[in-house]
C-alpha cells in the first residue's frame, strides 16, 4: 500500500475525460422525463389536497437534488400536520386516497424503517415512493442541489460514481453497502479537500438560509450564484478527479480514526463523535456524518464483510484508473 500511496497519477489521464463525459451525458435525464415527473407530482398534489387541503408535497432525493440519472424513481414527501394520527395510519389513508384513482400497484409499507406508499403511474411510467414529514430529507436535498450549482464537476463525478456503484453492486444498503446519498456526500467531501478546493463548505459560511426541522437547526449559505466560479483555480479534469476519488478511498482515507464531514468541510475524529466502538448494529467501519443529523453515520449499514467488499472495490477501481489503457470498460463491468 505504501508503494501505491506514493505513486503519481498517470500522464495520459486527462485524455480519458472524453469517454467519462460521454457516460455522464448518456445518464442525464431528458427534459421530457423531468416534465413527466412534474406532471405526476401535480396529479398527486391534486388527489392529496382533496382530502387534506393543508398538506404539501415536496420532491426530494435524486429527482430534486440534481444527482438523478435517467429513469430513476421519484421520492416524494407529504408534509402534513395530523396530530391525532400516527404515521402508519396516515400511510394507510394516503394509499386509500391514491388507490381510487388511475394509479397502479399502490402499496402501503407501514412496517418499513421509513414507512412509505409505493406506486406506479401508468401514464408516465414513473414509480414513486411517498414518505410522511421527512422534512430533513427535503432540506438536505436543497443542500446537495446548491452544491451541484457551484461547480459542474460535482454532478459529473457523482453521476460516474453512482453509475460505478450500481454496476459493481455496492449501492445496496440492505446488503451493507452505501446509499446514493452517502456516495454524493463522499464526492462533495472529496471536492472540498482538493487543493485548491473545488467546493467551499456552505455550512461554514454566512447563513443566508435557515430552517429548524425536527429540532435540528439547518443553516447554510445558499446564494451560490454569488460565489462566481469558486473552483476556477483548480483545473483538474473529470478523469483526474475520478482517479483521485478512488485513490482517496482506497489509499488515503483513515478508516480507523476519521469521519468525513461535509458540515465542517473536513474530517473529524471518530473519538470526538464517540464512534469508536460498535453500539447495537452501528459499527462505524466507514464514517460519513450526515450534514444535519450529525448523530447519523451514513456508514452505519456497513458491516465486517461489506467493508472489505467496499475497500476492495475502491482499490480495484483505483488500480484500473492507474493502469488500464481503456479504464471505462473494466471500471463499470457488472460484478
Ligand atoms: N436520505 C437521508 N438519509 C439517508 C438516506 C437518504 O436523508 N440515510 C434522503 C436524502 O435526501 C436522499 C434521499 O433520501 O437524497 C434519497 O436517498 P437515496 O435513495 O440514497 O438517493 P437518491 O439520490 O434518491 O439516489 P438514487 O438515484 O439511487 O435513487
Ligand atoms: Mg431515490
Amino acid at each position: 500500500r505504501s508503494y501505491k500511496r506514493q505513486m503519481m497519477c498517470r500522464r495520459d489521464i486527462d485524455n480519458l475525460s472524453v469517454p467519462f463525459l460521454a457516460i455522464y451525458e448518456s445518464l442525464i435525464p431528458p427534459q421530457e422525463e423531468k416534465l413527466k415527473q412534474k406532471q405526476l407530482l401535480a396529479l398527486l398534489e391534486k388527489l392529496v389536497c382533496k382530502e387534506w387541503p393543508m398538506a404539501r408535497l415536496y420532491l426530494y432525493g435524486s429527482c430534486a437534488n440534481s444527482f438523478g440519472v435517467s429513469k430513476s424513481d421519484i421520492d416524494v414527501c407529504l408534509a402534513i400536520q395530523e396530530a391525532d394520527m400516527d404515521k402508519s395510519k396516515i400511510i394507510m389513508k394516503l394509499a386509500d386516497i391514491l388507490q381510487s384513482d388511475n394509479l397502479q400497484n399502490v402499496q402501503a409499507l407501514t412496517r418499513a424503517r421509513v414507512p412509505i406508499v409505493k406506486l406506479m403511474d401508468p401514464v408516465t411510467g414513473i414509480s414513486c415512493d411517498i414518505c410522511i414529514n421527512n422534512l430533513l430529507a427535503v432540506v438536505n436535498t436543497k443542500l446537495l442541489r446548491d452544491y451541484a450549482h457551484i461547480d459542474a464537476r460535482l454532478r459529473q463525478l457523482a453521476f460516474i460514481i453512482k453509475h460505478w456503484a450500481k454496476s459493481r453492486g455496492v449501492n445496496e444498503t440492505y446488503h451493507g453497502t452505501l446509499s446514493s446519498y452517502a456516495y454524493v456526500l463522499m464526492c462533495i467531501h472529496f471536492l472540498q479537500q482538493r487543493q485548491p478546493a473545488i467546493l467551499p463548505c456552505l455550512q461554514g459560511m454566512k447563513t443566508t438560509y435557515s430552517v429548524t426541522v425536527d429540532n435540528v437547526d439547518c443553516a447554510f449559505f445558499d446564494q451560490v450564484e454569488k460565489l462566481g466560479e469558486f473552483g476556477r483555480h483548480n483545473k483538474e479534469s473529470i478523469a483526474h478527479l475520478v482517479w483521485g476519488f478512488f485513490y482517496y478511498w482506497a489509499y488515503c482515507h483513515d478508516y480507523a480514526n476519521s469521519v468525513i464531514s461535509v458540515r465542517t468541510g473536513s474530517t473529524i475524529s471518530k473519538r470526538d463523535k464517540d464512534w469508536t466502538r460498535r453500539v447495537g448494529n452501528d459499527r462505524h467501519l466507514i464514517c460519513i456524518e450526515d450534514p444535519f443529523e450529525t448523530s447519523h453515520d451514513l456508514g452505519r449499514v456497513v458491516d465486517k464483510h461489506s467493508i472489505k467488499v467496499l475497500r476492495e472495490e475502491f482499490e480495484r477501481a483505483a488500480d484500473i484508473m492507474q493502469f488500464d489503457p481503456n479504464p471505462c470498460n473494466k471500471l463499470f463491468e457488472p460484478y
